[in-house]
C-alpha cells in the first residue's frame, strides 16, 4: 500500500541539466506504482497561481538528452512569506495532491522545508550546477557544468599556448567553489580561486611570471563568480607582474546543453528513490548519493549545514600544476 496516490513535481531555482531526467524518473516512477503525477509550471510561482497539469507517459518522451527544464522554472518572492506558503500548501491539499517532488538548489530546498512543515509530504531533488548541496556527492547538473568548463579551458589552453598567454576564467559559483575544483582539476589550470579558501594574488602573480620565464606557454586560472571576477584577478595580475591575461567569463552557457550520462543515471536514480520514499510515508527529505548509495536525509539538516570543500582535491591541483 503506497503513502500516496496523487503527486506533484516541480522545478524551481536556477535551472540546470538532467532536471528534464529527473522530471521523467518522477512521473515514470510514479505511473510504474500506480501513483498520479501533476507538473507544476514554473515552480513555486506556478504552485500559488495553481499552475499544475497531469502528466502522463508521453509528457516526458524525448527529454531525457535535453538541458533546461519542460517544467520551466522561476524565483518567487511570494513563496518566502508564511503567507505564500500557507496558500501553496492550500492549492496542493485542494487538489488532492499528497505529495511533492521539489527540484532545485538550496533556496528551493527552503521552499520544500516550509511546505513539509505545513504538514505537505515532500522531497528534495538536488538539481543546480554548483554542487553546492550537502549529504550528496554531487548535484544534477554539476557533471555537465564541469564538462563544458573543461572543453571552454581546452579551446582557450590551443590559443593561450600559441601566443604564449595567460587566460582567466571566471565560472559559476555564487558561494561555492566546485565547479572551479572539479574543471581546475581537470583541465591542469596552474591557479584555482574559490571562495572556500582565502588566496594571495601576490604570491599567484609572482608564480606566474616565474613559470613563463621557466618556458611554460601558456597560464591559466580559474576563478568562482563568488571569489572574485575574473576582471578583477586579471588586472591585479597586471598590475603587479605588466603580464595581461585574457578574460573569459563563461556564464549561463554552463547552465545548458545536454546533460553528461552521469547526470542523467544521477536524475533518474534520484526521481525514481524520491517516488519510492513518499510511497513509503517519508516527508520531509533530500534525496542524495553518497558513495553510490542512496540516501535521504532531513532537509531541515541539509539546509542548516554548508556542504564541506575538498581541500584533499584543491591541494591536489596545486601539487599537480607546476
Ligand atoms: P535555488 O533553488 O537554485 O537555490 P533560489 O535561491 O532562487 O534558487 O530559490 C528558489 C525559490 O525557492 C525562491 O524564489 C523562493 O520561491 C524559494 N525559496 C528560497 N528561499 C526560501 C525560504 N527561505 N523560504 C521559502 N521559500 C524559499
Ligand atoms: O544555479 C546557481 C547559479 O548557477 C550560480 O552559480 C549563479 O551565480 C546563479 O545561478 C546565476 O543565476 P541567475 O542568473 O539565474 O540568477
Amino acid at each position: 500500500m503506497s503513502a500516496v496516490k496523487r503527486i506533484a513535481v516541480l522545478t524551481s531555482g536556477g535551472d540546470s541539466q538532467g532536471m528534464n531526467a529527473a522530471v521523467r524518473a518522477v512521473v515514470r516512477s510514479a505511473l510504474y506504482h500506480g501513483i498520479e503525477v501533476y507538473g507544476v509550471q514554473r515552480g513555486f510561482q506556478g504552485l500559488l497561481k495553481d499552475d499544475l497539469f497531469p502528466m502522463d507517459l508521453r509528457s516526458v518522451g524525448d527529454i531525457i538528452q535535453r538541458g533546461g527544464t519542460i517544467l520551466q522554472t522561476a524565483r518567487c518572492k511570494e513563496f518566502m512569506t508564511p503567507e505564500g506558503q500557507q496558500r501553496g500548501a492550500e492549492v496542493l491539499r485542494n487538489r488532492g495532491i499528497d505529495g511533492l517532488v521539489v527540484i532545485g538548489g538550496d533556496g528551493s530546498y527552503q521552499g520544500a522545508y516550509k511546505l513539509s512543515k505545513l504538514g505537505i509530504r515532500t522531497m528534495g531533488l538536488p538539481g543546480t550546477i554548483d554542487n553546492d548541496i550537502p549529504f550528496t556527492d554531487f548535484t544534477i547538473g554539476f557533471d555537465t557544468a564541469v564538462s563544458i568548463v573543461v572543453d571552454a579551458v581546452n579551446k582557450l589552453r590551443d590559443t593561450m599556448t600559441s601566443h604564449e598567454r595567460a587566460s582567466v576564467v571566471e565560472v559559476m559559483g555564487r558561494h561555492c567553489g566546485y565547479i572551479a575544483l572539479y574543471a581546475g582539476l581537470a583541465s591542469g589550470a596552474e591557479t584555482i580561486i574559490v571562495p572556500e579558501v582565502p588566496h594571495d594574488i601576490d604570491a599567484i602573480a609572482q608564480r606566474m611570471s616565474d613559470n613563463f620565464k621557466a618556458g611554460k606557454r601558456h597560464s591559466i586560472v580559474i576563478v568562482a563568480e563568488g571569489a572574485a571576477s575574473g576582471n578583477e584577478i586579471a588586472e591585479q595580475i597586471t598590475s603587479r607582474t605588466g603580464i595581461e591575461p585574457r578574460v573569459t567569463v563563461l556564464g549561463h552557457i554552463q547552465r545548458g546543453g545536454s546533460p553528461t550520462h552521469n547526470d542523467r543515471i544521477l536524475a533518474s536514480r534520484l526521481g525514481d528513490f524520491a517516488v519510492r520514499r513518499l510511497m513509503e510515508g517519508d516527508s520531509g527529505k533530500g534525496c542524495g548519493i553518497i558513495n553510490g548509495e542512496l540516501v535521504a536525509t532531513d532537509i531541515e539538516t541539509i539546509v542548516n549545514t554548508k556542504k564541506p570543500f575538498d581541500l584533499e582535491l584543491y591541494n591536489l591541483a596545486l601539487r599537480l600544476s607546476q
